[in-house]
C-alpha cells in the first residue's frame, strides 16, 4: 500500500467547491487501485479564519504543513479583506517558506472546449509556462514612508539573484529537454529594465550551454502576448519572471478556453519541503456558492500532484478522465456548457471507476 499524506487548504470563495471535488477524484482513485491511499487532512485556514483570529493561518502553520507529502490548495481572496493581506497571509508564505521556486503551469486546449482563437484547436496550443516563484517582482521587498502625506513614497523592488535565476533557468531548460519539441522561450524585458533583466538574459545564455539539444529563443514580454495570440503553435516551454508569468499564464488560460481549466504546481525541485498544487484561478466571488465553478483546473492540478508523487499511472488516468468528460461535452458555463461542478465531478469519478 502506498499512502500519501495530503494537506488540503480549500480556503476562500470557490476554493472549497473545487477542492472537495478534487478530493472525490482522489477517493475514486483509491477505489480504482486498492494499493493507493490518500490520507487527506483539511485545514480551515483562509479569510474566515482571518476574521476570527486576525491571521490567515496559525503561527505554526508551516511547521504543521512540513510533514505532509503535498499540499492541495484552493484559492484565497474575500471581497471584504484586502487582497494583499489574504495573499501574503497564506499562499505566498507557503511558496516562499517552502522554497517552491518553480511554478509550473501547463496549458493545452482540451477536447470539446472551443477556444476563443479561430484556427486554433487541440494540439495547436500545448505549452508549459515555468514561473520563477521565489523572488523577482514579488519578493516583498519595498516599503512606504510618509504615509498619507503629499510626499509619500512607495517602492516595490524586484529582486533577481544569480542563484534564483540560475536555478529557474536550469529547471526550465531541463523541462524543455524532456518534451518532444525541446523548445524553450525565455521571456524578458531587458530593453526597459536594464539591470536585473539583463542579468536574467545573460544567465539564460550561460545555462543554455548546458543544454545544447534545446533550441531556445528570447522574447520581450509585450511582444510575447502578440506571439501567444497570433502564433501559438510556435511556442512550447516558456520561462518568465514571477510577474510576467503571472500575467502570461492568465492569458494562456483564457486562450485555452477559461481560467477554470488552468492548473499549477508550486514545486520545490529539491524535495526538501512539500510542494503545493492549486488551480491558477482565484476565489471567483462572482460565482461562489452557485455550484458552477469549473473543477477541471483542480483535477488537472491533482494530476500534477500525482506526477510529483511518482504516481504516473494514476496521473495519466485522471488526465484521460478529464479529456474524456470534456470531449463528451460535460462542461461548466465558463467553457460554454450547462453542467454543474457536481455533474463534471460525477462524470470524472465514473470514468475512473470504470477502469477498475
Ligand atoms: P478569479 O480567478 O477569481 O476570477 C476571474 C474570472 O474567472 C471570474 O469571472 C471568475 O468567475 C472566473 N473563474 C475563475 N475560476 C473559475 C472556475 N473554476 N470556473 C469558472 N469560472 C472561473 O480572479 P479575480 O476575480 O481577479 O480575483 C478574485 C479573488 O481571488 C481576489 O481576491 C484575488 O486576490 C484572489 N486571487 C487568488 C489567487 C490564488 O489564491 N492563487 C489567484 C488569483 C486571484
Ligand atoms: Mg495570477
Amino acid at each position: 500500500m502506498r499512502t500519501y499524506s495530503i494537506a488540503a487548504i480549500p480556503a476562500d470563495g470557490i476554493g472549497p467547491e473545487v477542492i472537495s471535488a478534487g478530493i472525490e477524484v482522489l477517493r475514486a482513485l483509491e477505489r480504482q487501485n486498492s494499493g493507493l491511499k490518500f490520507a487527506v487532512e483539511t485545514f480551515d485556514w483562509g479569510s474566515d479564519y482571518y476574521k476570527q483570529h486576525g491571521v490567515m493561518m496559525p503561527e505554526q502553520g508551516l511547521q504543521t504543513l512540513k510533514k505532509f507529502d503535498a499540499i492541495y490548495f484552493g484559492a484565497v481572496g474575500a471581497p471584504d479583506v484586502p487582497d494583499h493581506i489574504t495573499l501574503w497571509g497564506l499562499r505566498l508564505p507557503i511558496c516562499q517558506g517552502f522554497d517552491q521556486y518553480a511554478n509550473v503551469r501547463p496549458t493545452k486546449i482540451l477536447p470539446g472546449i472551443t477556444p476563443p482563437l479561430r484556427h486554433c484547436g487541440p494540439g495547436d496550443l500545448d505549452w508549459v509556462i515555468v514561473r520563477e516563484n521565489s523572488e523577482g517582482e514579488y519578493s516583498g521587498n519595498g516599503g512606504r514612508t510618509h504615509k498619507g502625506l503629499p510626499e509619500e513614497v512607495g517602492t516595490e523592488v524586484a529582486i533577481f539573484t544569480r542563484v534564483g535565476v540560475t536555478r529557474i533557468m536550469r529547471y526550465a531548460f531541463k523541462l524543455a529537454q524532456s518534451r518532444p519539441r525541446k523548445l524553450l522561450t525565455v521571456v524578458t524585458k531587458s530593453n526597459a529594465q536594464r539591470h536585473g533583466m539583463v542579468m536574467w538574459d545573460e544567465i539564460a545564455a550561460e545555462v543554455a550551454l548546458e543544454f545544447p539539444d534545446v533550441k531556445w529563443d528570447k522574447m520581450l514580454v509585450d511582444a510575447m502576448t502578440h506571439r501567444m495570440t497570433l502564433h501559438p503553435q510556435s511556442l512550447d516551454t516558456i520561462v518568465a519572471t514571477n510577474l510576467h508569468a503571472d500575467i502570461l499564464s492568465d492569458l494562456a488560460g483564457a486562450l485555452a478556453g477559461s481560467l477554470g481549466v488552468a492548473p499549477t504546481a508550486n514545486i520545490d525541485p529539491e524535495r526538501r519541503f512539500p510542494s503545493m498544487f492549486e488551480p491558477i484561478h482565484g476565489s471567483a466571488f462572482d460565482i461562489t456558492g452557485k455550484g458552477v465553478a469549473n473543477p477541471v483546473a483542480s483535477f488537472w492540478t491533482a494530476v500534477q500532484m500525482l506526477q510529483h508523487l511518482g504516481e504516473h499511472d494514476a496521473a495519466a488516468l485522471v488526465m484521460e478522465a478529464i479529456e474524456n468528460v470534456c470531449a463528451k461535452g460535460i462542461l461548466t458555463p465558463d467553457v460554454g456548457g450547462t453542467a454543474k461542478t457536481a455533474d463534471v465531478t460525477r462524470a470524472v469519478v465514473a470514468f475512473i471507476e470504470s477502469k477498475v
